[in-house]
């Protein structure tokens, strides 16, 4: 794995930022795989403002997120769709036809996740992925458990998950929902390409195991191993060994 370190979380958005849309001045019909989270929103303001100073347009973009909770609404304000909605898709105006979402509510949440694998496949894969890391190892909510559904799938949060969670529904963990819909490490290692970020010290551990220990269901994050071109791009609290 190719290892950038920057000193602040700024940085890292901001450098990852200038990445992403440098391959869209060079594929402007690039896939892009997108996560939610703390992490990302750096590099989501990077990622507006670098794209307004350049004039690079979003209109050929097609992009897939990776998660979304089980129940919340897409115009919920408490999903990963709102969220998206305010951080990039409303703000560069991409057309709702070009945004892959997965739908929490739809009446056959199993037929959802065909859905959504079948839409990466139409679209003719991701090419770039971007990812935040839990600090207990997950990617999207491909929780440590004993072992890991390979494709989009129906998933329960650990309780640990559900906590980091609680901020987007007024820091109520109790209203943090218990399960969520989300690509499996098998959808993601398909990417062309993966860039994951992580920045803070409560996610050095996490990054260590994921580059350096073994391949393990217990830390999803490690199948990353197996994918030939995955970037990191961390702050130096999170590079810290
Ligand atoms: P965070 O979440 O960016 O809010 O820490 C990352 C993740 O859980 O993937």
């Amino acid at each position: 794995m190719i290892t950038h370190v920057f000193p602040t979380p700024q940085a890292v958005g901001t450098a990852l930022a200038a990445t992403v849309v440098d391959a869209i001045v060079e594929r402007p019909s690039l896939v892009l795989g997108l996560p939610t989270g703390r992490t990302p929103l750096p590099f989501y303001d990077a990622l507006r403002r670098e794209s307004v100073r350049r004039a690079v347009s979003w209109r050929e973009v097609r992009t897939f997120n990776l998660d979304e909770f089980v129940g919340v609404p897409p115009t919920d304000a408490e999903s990963y769709r709102a969220y998206m909605t305010r951080e990039l898709f409303g703000p560069l105006g991409l057309p709702a036809a070009h945004i892959g979402f997965l739908d929490g509510t739809a009446p056959d949440l199993e037929r959802e996740c065909e859905r959504y694998e079948e839409a990466i496949r139409a679209a003719g894969g991701i090419d770039l992925m971007i990812l935040g890391i839990g600090a207990n190892g997950h990617i999207g909510f491909n929780e440590p458990a004993a072992g890991l559904q390979a494709r989009t799938h129906r998933a329960r949060l650990e309780p640990e998950t559900r906590a980091s969670n609680a901020a987007q529904f007024g820091g109520d963990v109790a209203r943090v929902p218990r399960e969520a819909l989300s690509m499996g490490m098998a959808t993601i290692c398909q990417a062309r390409a993966v860039a994951l970020m992580a920045t803070g010290a409560g996610k050095a551990a996490a990054v260590r195991g994921m580059r350096d220990g073994a391949i393990t269901a217990a830390l999803p994050a490690s199948f990353l191993q197996l994918h030939p071109s995955v970037t990191l791009w961390l702050d130096a609290a999170a590079a810290t060994s």
